[in-house]
């Protein structure tokens, strides 16, 4: 097997443009096409024939791509709620899965995808593509070489302005807008906690052992819908139960902490808040830099700024050997190449037979942040954070 035959069950704004990426990926042929709108999956199924040239088969029942002759994977890219379900329903029928990234909606859940892909031994890899950011890699291979000591604290975030996508889901048919006034909790914590785990070695030598989360009151999308006329004015009183920021931090076995901040209803540019600090040194993205003990003093502490951006002289000496490769080959695919490479290396896993990267103790515990967090929300507590390993 050189290329997998996929179904992709989800053809919103993220399984559109993954088809596209997919049809220009050598190890990639996509069978099927799904989405409960039928326009999405026609116009998804019309995008291959134009890039391939090949007819692909259409379902608006996800149960139908899973018996599409030749089929070795099945890709999700639906809304958050579907995606334990259909994961569910295709591991039990032995069928590989590549899920898009999301937060649970319980710990069951979590325990129970654990469960099902133990028994059955079908793949399963959650495709975070963060971990394959090229600052996150570097960050990786700098502390494999200990550059950074002994690593003590990591923060991240999902730090993104969605305001007109949360307010305009109803229009855009687009699932976040339920959540966001049914749920207060972290509800995207994989793009920072994924890169962060794999950095803390969680569920290897190191785990998570408790989380306490605090939210803001909500104001930033009913305050947008005041100034905004466009916005159903429905929403300028609406009172949405998601709080516009969200701390979350989680303790580790080994003594590290890690703190995460969902922030997505308020102005502000996009960013992950990736920071990394050791005992010998440290590495932040809101500036993009790096501070080694071994290359300042203190006399450097002040006026940092002129040293924003110093990581691009680091990814001179320290490149994870996996962006070298991509580098030299020849960077492709969407946000930076991330896209690319974590959907590349689902595919050269299934076809070579190595294990996943990401396992399913993995996914079951960076998705276990949404749920602990709205039960630590809910009683203003900190909550134990099981262990998927045992
Ligand atoms: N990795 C990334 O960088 C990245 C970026 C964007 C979105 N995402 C993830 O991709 C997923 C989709 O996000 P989106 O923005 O495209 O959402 P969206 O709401 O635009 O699209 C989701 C689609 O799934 C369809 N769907 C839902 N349940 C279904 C079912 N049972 N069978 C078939 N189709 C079903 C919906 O009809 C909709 O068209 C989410 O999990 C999101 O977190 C990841």
């Amino acid at each position: 097997m050189k290329k997998i035959g996929v179904g992709i069950i989800g053809l919103g704004a993220r399984g559109y443009y993954m088809v596209e990426q997919l049809c220009g990926m050598d190890n990639y042929e996509i069978l099927a096409v799904c989405d409960t709108y039928e326009d999405r999956t026609d116009a998804a199924a019309q995008l291959v024939k134009k890039l391939t040239g090949k007819t692909v088969m259409c379902f608006t029942d996800h149960h139908g791509v899973f018996s599409v002759p030749g089929l070795d994977a099945v890709l999700i890219v639906t809304g958050w709620e579907s995606h334990f379900p259909i994961a569910l329903e295709a591991l039990k029928l032995g069928i590989p899965v590549g899920c898009e990234v999301g937060g649970a909606y319980s710990v069951e859940d979590c325990f129970e995808l654990v469960k099902v892909q133990r028994e059955t031994k079908t793949p399963f890899m959650l495709l975070e593509n963060c971990c394959y950011g090229r600052y996150e890699m570097l960050v990786m291979n700098m502390v494999k070489l200990g550059l950074f000591g002994e690593v003590i604290s990591c923060e991240g975030g999902y730090r993104h302005d969605l305001r007109t996508e949360v307010l305009f889901g109803a229009e855009n048919r687009h699932y976040r807008l339920e959540n966001y006034k049914h749920r207060n909790c972290e509800n995207y914590p994989t793009h920072d906690l994924g890169p962060i785990a794999q950095i803390l070695d969680i569920n290897r030598s190191n785990r998570f052992v408790s989380l306490h989360s605090f939210a803001t009151k909500a104001a930033g999308l009913n305050d947008y819908a005041v100034l905004h006329e466009d916005v159903n004015r429905d929403f300028v009183n609406y009172p949405f139960s998601q709080g516009d920021v969200v701390k979350t931090v989680i303790k580790c076995s080994q003594g590290q902490l890690v703190t995460l901040t969902l922030d997505t209803t308020l102005p502000r540019p996009y960013s992950r808040g990736f920071v990394v600090q050791g005992t010998r040194g440290m590495y932040c993205e809101d500036g993009n830099y790096v501070y080694l003990d071994t290359d300042f003093t203190v006399y450097d502490h002040f006026d940092w700024i002129k040293h924003y951006n110093n990581a691009e002289e680091y990814l001179k000496k320290y490149e994870h050997p996996v962006w070298e490769k991509f580098l030299h080959d020849g960077v492709r695919g969407g946000h930076g190449g991330m896209d690319y490479l974590v959907y590349n290396e689902f595919a050269e896993c299934l076809i070579e037979g190595r294990p996943f990267p990401i396992t399913v103790e993995d996914a079951a515990a960076w998705m276990a942040v949404t749920p602990l967090s709205a039960q630590s929300i809910k009683e203003d507590r900190t909550v134990e954070f099981p262990d998927f390993c045992k």
